[in-house]
């Protein structure tokens, strides 16, 4: 049994969320919208679709233990989760180390403002978990630079996932004073 578990599926990730069911054989999908969490129901087989809001430490700390229970050990975490949520990415890694002994790779995306040094001294890991950070970054065309757009930073995130890195920027962050 494969599992993918990703937070923050249903928006920019969308296309990463549709990747990651064709790839496992379960994929738990975690966002608030049950509209937009049921659109991606044909997007593959093993669904495990999670209206939560991931603010709620609890009730994602259960969500993650059930989910584990019933579709497997976790493969690949990925998560998006704005900043007003601190408590969650601590609260998932718990739950995971907790419940399952099987290695996982943990796949952490982050806006374009974040450092990555900070964000890597923040999480305490479980000792089975390889964590990869994916920084969210900015294009620079001829005239203008500009954010990038969901198909770039879902396919941005697909690539690091094929690659196994530990770092990636999915466009650029230097020179920071070229952002749009
Ligand atoms: N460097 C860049 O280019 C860059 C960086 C960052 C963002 N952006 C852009 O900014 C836009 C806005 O980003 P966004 O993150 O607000 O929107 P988004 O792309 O829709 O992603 C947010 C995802 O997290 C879920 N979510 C949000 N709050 C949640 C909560 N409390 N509990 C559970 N799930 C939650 C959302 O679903 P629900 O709302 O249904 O819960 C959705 O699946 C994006 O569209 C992207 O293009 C660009």
């Amino acid at each position: 049994m494969q599992h993918a578990f990703i937070i923050g599926g249903t928006g920019m990730l969308r296309d990463v969320s549709v990747w990651l069911s064709k790839k496992y054989s379960h994929t738990s999908i975690l966002a608030r919208n049950k509209e937009r969490l049921t659109q991606l129901s044909e997007s593959g087989t093993g669904l495990n679709l999670l209206s939560l809001d991931y603010k709620k430490t609890e009730a994602l700390k259960e969500a993650v233990r059930e989910a584990i229970n019933m579709h497997g050990p976790i493969d690949v975490m990925v998560t998006w989760i704005h900043s007003n949520a601190p408590h969650a990415i601590p609260a998932i890694l718990k739950e995971v180390r907790a419940n399952q002994k099987e290695p996982f790779d943990f796949y952490h995306i982050k806006g374009s403002s974040e450092s990555l040094k900070s964000i890597q001294s923040q999480v305490s890991l479980p000792s089975h978990c390889t964590k990869h950070d994916i920084q969210l970054g900015f294009m620079v065309g001829e005239q203008r630079s500009r954010w990038l757009t969901h198909h770039e930073i879902s396919e941005g995130v697909i690539d690091a996932i094929k690659d196994g890195k530990k770092k990636t920027v999915i466009g650029q962050l230097e020179p920071w004073g070229l952002r749009p």
